[in-house]
């Protein structure tokens, strides 16, 4: 467990956060659709060598979550893609869950699936040098939505992956997403993310899960997108940590949000609105707060890059500006 806790730790590392690059192949398609890229596994190889051999990149990014195409992939040069992240000094990790699939019987819900067979694929993982799992759960809101059916069935799945990956030796990446899909307020997604991870933590309990293990990859408390009412970033912050403080144990190790469709810009602002409370040692967090974005990283470098190799540099070139950008709202120190 202490090796868990130590590499938790260095994922957690001032000023540093997570590059999220571990959309499927059928999301990285659509992505390179909209960009006009050709959609094609030698594409998606080239796009995530271009994200992996960004300059300077480990001074803002600790860890990247990699799909289980990426994790087997390799530079064009013949160096596997892992050995090319560990010697950047950067963590390697995957996404192990099989993807959200239809509830049976709950309308407009879903469940994420991948339990079966999970301790031999993260056995095999671990082999290929993989430190850390991710595993992300849906949770829709609307009228009659979540039901407890479908908050349950989640949290449950993802305590279970949880305890799979500790006695595997890879740290748990927990991320329980409320959607931002919806008209609904502020104040019903905290009532919603609240009750969602109260019960994640629950089952996380009775799985006998260590937390000083695990980081939590939560949503920002915020409105749904056709909610006519758009708050500041401070409102947003306070209404965050709120739902944090009085949901998610202090010995959680850290915390690392997911961006969930917010501009790159947006998502800088508001994690910047969180840690600049924290800074008043009287307002110190239990946790640290930091990101672990895939869009609100990569959606500029993206359609800069279509596909070109004349434009690699200059979509290393975005990408690295909204890590710093991050990193330095990490510290409570962002300026748009
Ligand atoms: P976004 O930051 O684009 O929400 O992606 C994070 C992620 O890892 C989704 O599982």
């Amino acid at each position: 467990m202490n090796n868990l806790v130590e590499t938790a730790r260095l994922m957690l590392a001032d000023p540093k956060g997570l590059l999220a690059m571990d959309e499927s192949p059928g999301t990285c398609n659509k992505r390179f659709a909209q960009a006009g890229i050709e959609q094609t596994e030698e594409s998606r190889r080239r796009y995530r060598e271009l994200i992996l051999t960004t300059p300077g990149l480990a001074d803002y990014v600790s860890g990247v979550i990699l799909h289980d195409e990426t994790i087997r992939q390799s530079r064009a040069d013949g160096t596997p893609f892992v050995k090319l992240i560990s010697d950047a000094g950067i963590i390697a990790g995957v996404k192990v869950d099989t993807g959200a699939k239809d509830l049976a019987g709950h309308t407009g819900e879903k469940i994420t699936e991948g339990l079966d067979g999970l301790r031999e694929r993260l056995r095999d993982y671990f082999a290929m040098g993989a430190r850390f799992a991710k595993w992300r759960a849906v949770i829709a809101l609307g009228d009659s939505l979540p039901t407890n059916a479908c908050i349950d069935a989640n949290a449950h799945a993802l305590a279970r992956y949880a305890a799979l990956c500790q006695d595997a030796g890879l740290v748990a990446i927990v991320e329980p997403e409320v959607l931002m899909e919806g008209d609904h307020s502020l104040a019903r997604c905290q009532r919603a993310t609240e009750q969602v991870l109260r019960a994640v933590f629950e089952q996380l309990y009775v799985q006998n899960v260590a937390l000083d293990a695990i980081i939590l990859k939560p949503n920002m408390v915020l409105p749904g997108l056709s909610c006519h009412v758009q708050p500041s970033a401070d409102k947003v912050a306070d209404a965050t940590i709120q739902a944090f403080r009085r949901v998610v144990p202090a010995a959680t190790a850290g915390i690392a949000f997911l961006s969930g469709g917010q501009s790159g810009e947006l998502a800088s602002v508001r994690l910047n609105a969180m840690n600049a409370k924290f800074k008043a040692p009287s307002a110190a967090a239990p946790w640290p707060l930091t990101f672990s974005f895939s869009r609100a990283l990569q959606h500029p470098a993206l359609g800069i890059w279509a596909g070109k190799d004349a434009n690699t540099e200059a979509a290393q070139r975005a990408l690295l500006h909204r890590a710093k950008c991050n990193s330095a709202a990490r510290r409570g120190q962002y300026a748009p």
